[in-house]
């Protein structure tokens, strides 16, 4: 890395990598099974050719999008990690402060700060991810904990009926080290998140899952996990207020496809009912852009926040955000894309197909 310092979130994932304990950084990195999903989903956005559209005029591009009645400055937010104290004391506090008024934060069910301090320290808006957990008690406790904290929407994880085979937490035998907790469930001290999952994950739920959110909470409620038209359908009809294409990062199905491979065949079945967020192996921004061409409204990122995190705090996270969102700016005004709307799939060739 030169003098200049990272200037990328590959970058900042070289740093992060030094930083952090090798089995933190293991759970962190890793995925299901042989990783192939993890793999896929950056090797598609690495496939994506952008066409250059020369002298058309535009001037700035203009990068703000509305989601659920709220404006992002950027189709950016921070997809629902666990635990952000493994990668810095501060945690979630910090990546709040980072975030800064980025697209949405999405606080995981196993945040290891509290909503109330999360909340304290954000001025962007703030989701909720839900695992329903077989207590349901413990699960209407978090929904009414971070209602009352000033939450604005829940992100219900559909693609985790239990835990995926990570080989690598398998192999460390990994557990929390001292002081990390999930901050907002009762009756913590857990020590092995795996060993959690095991028993409080409900292999049975169907999609009335939805409902009984609904009837718990007037927040609106998206579904984070689809991968199939299918699937989103069944979400739309569940009546559900957006949609997140997602493979967990590759934790859960080893095999399942790359997000964006499946996103046109998703948008093409929600056909803007409902806003649509992708995440999944976005580091660039230029693959914002390719998942906004393909019909997404906003993406998520996940590990370069924790990356920037550990390096950083809540700088590496405002840093890693925005070299991204400078990078989307970069590629808009390279490409003749004046705003976000102006994103279609004519923007792409994909190679090997004919134009
Ligand atoms: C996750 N993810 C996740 N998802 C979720 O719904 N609830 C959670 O608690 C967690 N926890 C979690 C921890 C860590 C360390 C990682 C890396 C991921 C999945 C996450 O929301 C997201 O789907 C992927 O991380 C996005 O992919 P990238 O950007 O990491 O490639």
């Amino acid at each position: 890395m030169g003098a200049a310092g990272p200037l990328t979130s590959a970058d900042y994932e070289a740093l992060a990598r030094r930083r952090l304990e090798p089995a933190v950084w293991d759970f962190i990195a890793g995925g299901a099974g042989d990783e192939r999903t993890l793999a896929a989903n950056p090797a598609v956005f690495d496939q994506v050719r952008l066409r250059p559209r020369v002298l058309t005029g535009m001037g700035a591009p203009a990068t703000g999008t509305e989601i659920l009645g709220r404006t992002w400055p950027v189709p950016l937010g921070v997809a629902p990690m666990a635990y952000h104290t493994l990668a810095h004391p501060d945690g979630e506090v910090a990546t709040a402060r980072g975030a800064g008024r980025a697209g949405a934060l999405v606080v995981s069910s196993f945040a290891s700060r509290t909503f109330a301090d999360i909340a304290a320290a954000a001025s962007g808006p703030l989701w909720l991810q839900v695992y329903c957990f077989r207590d349901r008690d413990t699960t209407r406790g978090l929904v009414e904990h971070a209602e009352r904290a000033g939450f604005e929407a829940l992100v219900l994880t559909v693609d985790a009926p239990h835990l995926g085979r990570r080989l690598r937490d398998l192999r460390n035998d990994f557990r929390l080290p001292t002081g990390v907790v999930p901050a907002n469930l009762v009756g913590g001290g857990f020590s092995s998140p795996s060993g959690h999952a095991r028993t409080e994950f409900d292999p049975s739920l169907d999609w009335s899952v939805v409902d009984w959110l609904r009837s718990i909470s007037s927040l609106p409620v998206l579904v984070k996990g689809i991968l199939t038209a299918s699937d989103a359908r069944s979400a739309l009809a569940a009546g559900v207020d957006g949609i997140l294409v997602s493979n967990h990062g590759g934790r859960q199905l080893d095999r399942a496809p790359a997000t964006l491979e499946v996103l046109p065949e998703i948008a093409h079945a929600v056909a803007g009912a409902v806003p649509l967020l992708l995440d999944g192996g976005v580091r660039r921004g230029t693959d914002v852009l390719a998942a906004l061409a393909l019909g997404a409204d906003a993406v998520l990122l996940g590990r370069p926040v924790l990356h920037g995190l550990a390096v950083s705090g809540e700088h590496g996270v405002q840093h890693v955000l925005g070299l991204v969102a400078e990078e989307l700016a970069d590629a808009m005004t390279l490409t003749g894309t004046a705003a976000l709307a102006d994103a279609g799939p004519d923007l792409l060739r994909l190679p090997g197909l004919p134009d």
